[in-house]
């Protein structure tokens, strides 16, 4: 697959790295000049992977958003046409701060963009869990939401491919604002109550 990485920061960095690793095309729409952020990042992708999020976009299947979830809006607007494309979500608004008159991220990019395949992903574990989800002889699990089930498909590939050890279905567009309130759980339990961010989910099954 070719993917746009919107946003080069901790979590756009770890799955920019991490879809290269196992073989994707991956492109960064970035912003001019580059952040310390994104440079590190060209350092280790190739500065040529580097481009505006409009032009990494168009040469995309698959758009990665992984910005501040105030900027979900302005963001998705500038992506230009995404009709038939997979865009995944990785947004939280912590602390309520995301886009206005919207309560979750991914309602708000749906409303702004003329693909229907918008899925939200990757949300709730640290990025230190995208960058190395094993845990001895286990995987962290993963959770995706969204009704399109052609970017369900997509975004659990990813997530397994790159080590994730199930991809867990919470449901459709009705579960984006569980599936933030699944991310706040992580968030909650590893920086507010002490577990650390060397903790993640895994489901057990018989
Ligand atoms: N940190 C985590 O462990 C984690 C885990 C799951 C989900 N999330 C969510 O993922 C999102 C990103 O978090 P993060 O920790 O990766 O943030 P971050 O390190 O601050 O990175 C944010 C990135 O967004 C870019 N950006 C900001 N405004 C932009 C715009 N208008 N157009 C294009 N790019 C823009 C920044 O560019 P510059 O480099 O130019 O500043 C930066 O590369 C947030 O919504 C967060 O809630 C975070």
């Amino acid at each position: 697959m070719t993917i746009a990485i919107i946003g080069s920061g901790n979590v756009g960095g770890a799955l920019a790295q991490r879809f290269a690793e196992v073989g994707h095309t991956v492109l960064v729409g970035a912003r001019f000049p580059l952040s310390e952020k994104s440079i590190g990042l060209a350092t280790k992708l190739g500065e040529d992977r580097f481009t505006s999020p409009e032009r990494a976009a168009a040469q995309s299947d698959v758009i990665v958003l992984a910005t501040p979830a105030q900027k979900a809006i302005e963001v998705v607007q500038a992506l230009g046409d995404t009709t038939g494309k997979v865009i995944i979500d990785t947004m939280n608004s912590l602390r309520g701060m995301g886009p206005d008159g919207f309560s979750t991220t991914t309602d708000a990019v749906l409303a702004h963009t003329a693909t229907r395949d918008v899925v939200k992903c990757f949300n709730t574990t640290g990025f230190e869990n995208i960058l190395n989800p094993t845990y001895g002889e286990q995987a962290a699990d993963m959770f995706v939401a969204g009704h399109s089930s052609h970017g369900k498909a997509v975004a659990t590939q990813l997530a397994t491919e790159i080590g994730f050890g199930a991809c867990y279905d919470l449901g459709g567009n009705d579960k984006f604002a569980l599936i933030e309130q699944l991310a706040f759980t992580w968030i909650n339990l590893a920086l507010l109550q002490g577990y650390g961010r060397g903790m993640a989910f895994n489901i057990l099954t018989r």
